[in-house]
């Protein structure tokens, strides 16, 4: 089904792996396509509650968009590659109704340091080393960097590491509040499908409501006390809302997941 990806259901994961190790699995058109179709089936199935995002072998989360796809393009192909990757896959996925998780497992460079932020939670591996290296094409971040960098780590350091194109290492995202945890490499799964077990024992509904709120507070023209008001409200006519306080007040552990 995907000539660029792997996906494995575990448990109510959907582990999805970009799977190009010998071009340190950068981003081509068909990866963001096949990642594009496996998010959407992941949205859909009823079966996921978490998506984990990872790459393939020791070496490389993702290396960047693919630099050989797009060294001869024009300024409109220049513009449409970043629009298209944008829509398809970068704010497809901040916006995914079910959490997705970064796993990274090395570089994680230019595209795909912008795919590891447009997810909602990222765990590193301590060999991990992260950067916007655009500039030192003659080119800018383009999947959401400009945007996403500067509200995970404050526009200074942003400015910073845009400015200089270097990378930084794991425990340095992790002191920047870049990631969220740092483990050694052969225990960046075990951590990552925990994190995903945790949050499968709560509502999906109220997740999905939870994720919607969070992003609105970062949508120009969107006021997210309002959104979060209305997707409060929304909860209470959800079936997890009726299971989950009549478990409280019955004093057993809700089951959301049947
Ligand atoms: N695109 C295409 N191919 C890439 C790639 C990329 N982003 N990154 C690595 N590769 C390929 C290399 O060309 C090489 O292929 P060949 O064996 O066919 O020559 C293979 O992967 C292995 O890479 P290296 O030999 O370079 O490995 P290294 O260990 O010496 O260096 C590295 C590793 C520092 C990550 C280096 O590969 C590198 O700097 N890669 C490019 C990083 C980059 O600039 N990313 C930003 C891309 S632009 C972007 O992402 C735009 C956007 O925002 C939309």
């Amino acid at each position: 089904m995907y000539k660029n990806i792997v996906v494995e259901e575990k448990n109510k994961i959907n582990i999805i792996t970009i799977n190009r190790p010998k071009q340190l699995n950068a981003l081509n058109k068909d990866t963001i396509e096949e990642l594009h179709k496996a998010i959407k089936l992941s949205e859909e199935n009823l079966n996921i509650g978490v998506i984990i995002l990872t790459g393939a072998g020791e070496k490389s989360f993702v290396a960047g968009a693919d630099i050989k796809e797009f060294a001869d393009f024009t300024i409109s192909q220049g513009g449409n590659l970043a629009k298209k990757g944008q829509e398809l896959l970068f704010s497809y996925i901040e916006n995914c109704s079910k959490p997705i998780i970064a796993a990274i497992n090395g570089f994680a460079l230019g595209g795909g340091l912008e795919l590891a932020m447009c997810s909602h939670i990222r765990v590193a591996s301590s060999n991990a080393r992260m950067g916007l290296p655009e500039v030192s094409l003659g080119v800018i971040p383009g999947y959401g960097g400009t945007q996403r960098l500067a509200q995970l780590v404050g526009r200074g350091k942003a400015n910073e590491m845009v400015f200089t194109a270097g990378m930084i290492k794991a425990d340095e995202a992790l002191r920047l509040g870049l990631v969220n945890h740092v483990v050694e490499y052969d225990r960046l799964m075990e951590k990552t499908e925990g994190i995903a077990l945790s949050i499968l024992n709560n509502s999906g509904s109220a997740i999905a409501s939870a994720i919607k709120s969070i992003n609105a507070s970062y949508k120009e023209g969107v006021n997210g006390f309002d959104t979060e008001v209305e997707e409060f409200g929304k909860c209470f006519g959800t079936s997890d809302f009726k299971e989950g306080t009549k478990a409280f007040l019955e004093k057993r552990k809700p089951n959301f997941r049947k």
